[in-house]
């Protein structure tokens, strides 16, 4: 188990992260959140011991990071953002020297290389030089020399970024099948990308963790809003102003009217379906209803809630 104690990092004056706290279980993929500029890095930095915190700590089973660091880098493998590679080196090349930097030599080596060929499916890449590589296969390399050495924490920083939508599926599958055997941290500022993968979510805004929990657990706090659009005929301004007058819960947001049919947007609080008193006031009112679709309040709502600035820039 990882844990993530009360954790502040300056750089300089500059408060990168402050006060975090969070649990990582033994095989669970953790998904870690936060827009741009919100502490994940500097936070996986600390936990893969580059990176002193300010105050602080973290325990990997009870032991301190900042004690027994050389014990647990043994047991981390750890893929950076950005994943930087020496372009001009074959892929083999690269797997010598991580594990080399790790003392696996000789028949580990080797027995190490088939490990990482076969789970990261690399193989057929060996030999080339990363520089000619899709980006793709460049992660799969670089996720290859964080595992050289089978460690039983995976810890990811943005693994797929840069990646296009297949190559994305591709390295969430990945992803996906390394979790049954190890613990893993992803980060993203994408909402999506962690939620097909992780068990758990702590997202990170300007350095705080703002929510902790699998999806059912942060959408149960979350009072978001039901968007309701309706098209009917024959609805006059009086009675769409009625409707907002009947059941005060309802804001109309948008209204459009063409070719004879309105357009209409509802947002009610979630919780409440209203659909049922909506039809009843539209066969009252003598509208003709077309259409009626609902949108429930979604983790990507809660997730922009958290995360977006008053006035609608992402921080
Ligand atoms: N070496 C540094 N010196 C000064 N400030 C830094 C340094 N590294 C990061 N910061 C600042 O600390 C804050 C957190 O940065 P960090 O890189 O951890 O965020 P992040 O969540 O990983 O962002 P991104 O999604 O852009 O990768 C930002 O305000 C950033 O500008
Ligand atoms: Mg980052």
């Amino acid at each position: 188990m990882i844990r993530v104690e009360n954790l502040t990092k300056y750089y300089g004056d500059v408060c990168a992260i402050k006060e975090v706290d969070f649990t990582v279980h033994d095989g669970e993929i953790l998904g870690f959140l936060g827009p741009n500029g919100a502490g994940k890095t500097t936070t996986l930095r600390i936990i893969t011991t580059y990176l002193a915190p300010t105050s602080g700590a973290v325990y990997i089973d009870d032991l301190d990071i900042a004690e027994h660091s050389a014990e647990l880098r043994a047991r981390i493998g750890y893929l950076p953002e950005l994943n930087p590679l020496y372009s001009e080196m074959p892929a083999y090349d690269l797997l010598v020297f991580a594990a080399s930097a790790r003392a696996i030599t000789g028949r580990r080596f080797k027995e190490a290389l088939g490990g990482v060929m076969e789970t990261c499916g690399v193989r057929e890449v060996l030999h080339r030089p990363v520089g000619e590589l899709s980006k793709g296969y460049r992660q799969r390399v670089g996720l290859a020399m964080a595992m050289i050495h089978d460690p039983e924490i995976l810890i990811m920083d943005e693994p797929s970024a840069g990646l296009d939508p297949n190559q994305i599926a591709e390295i969430r599958a990945l992803i996906k099948e390394l979790g049954k055997e190890k613990t893993v941290i992803i980060s993203s500022h994408i909402l999506q990308e962690v939620q097909a993968m992780a068990d758990r979510m702590v997202i990170l805004n300007k350095g705080q963790v703002v929510a902790d929990g699998t999806t059912t657990e942060l959408m149960a706090g979350f009072q978001g809003k039901a968007q309701l659009t309706l098209e009917v005929k024959n609805a006059t301004e009086d009675s769409v102003q009625g409707l907002a007058v009947r059941f005060p819960e309802i804001r109309v947001q948008d209204q459009k009217l063409q070719d004879g049919v309105s357009r209409l947007e509802l947002e009610y609080p979630t919780g409440q379906d209203l659909r049922e008193q909506i039809f009843g006031y539209a066969v009252e009112s003598s509208w003709v209803v077309l259409e009626m679709s609902r949108r429930q309040a979604r983790l990507e709502d809660l997730f922009r809630s958290l995360t977006v600035e008053e006035g609608g820039a992402l921080a």
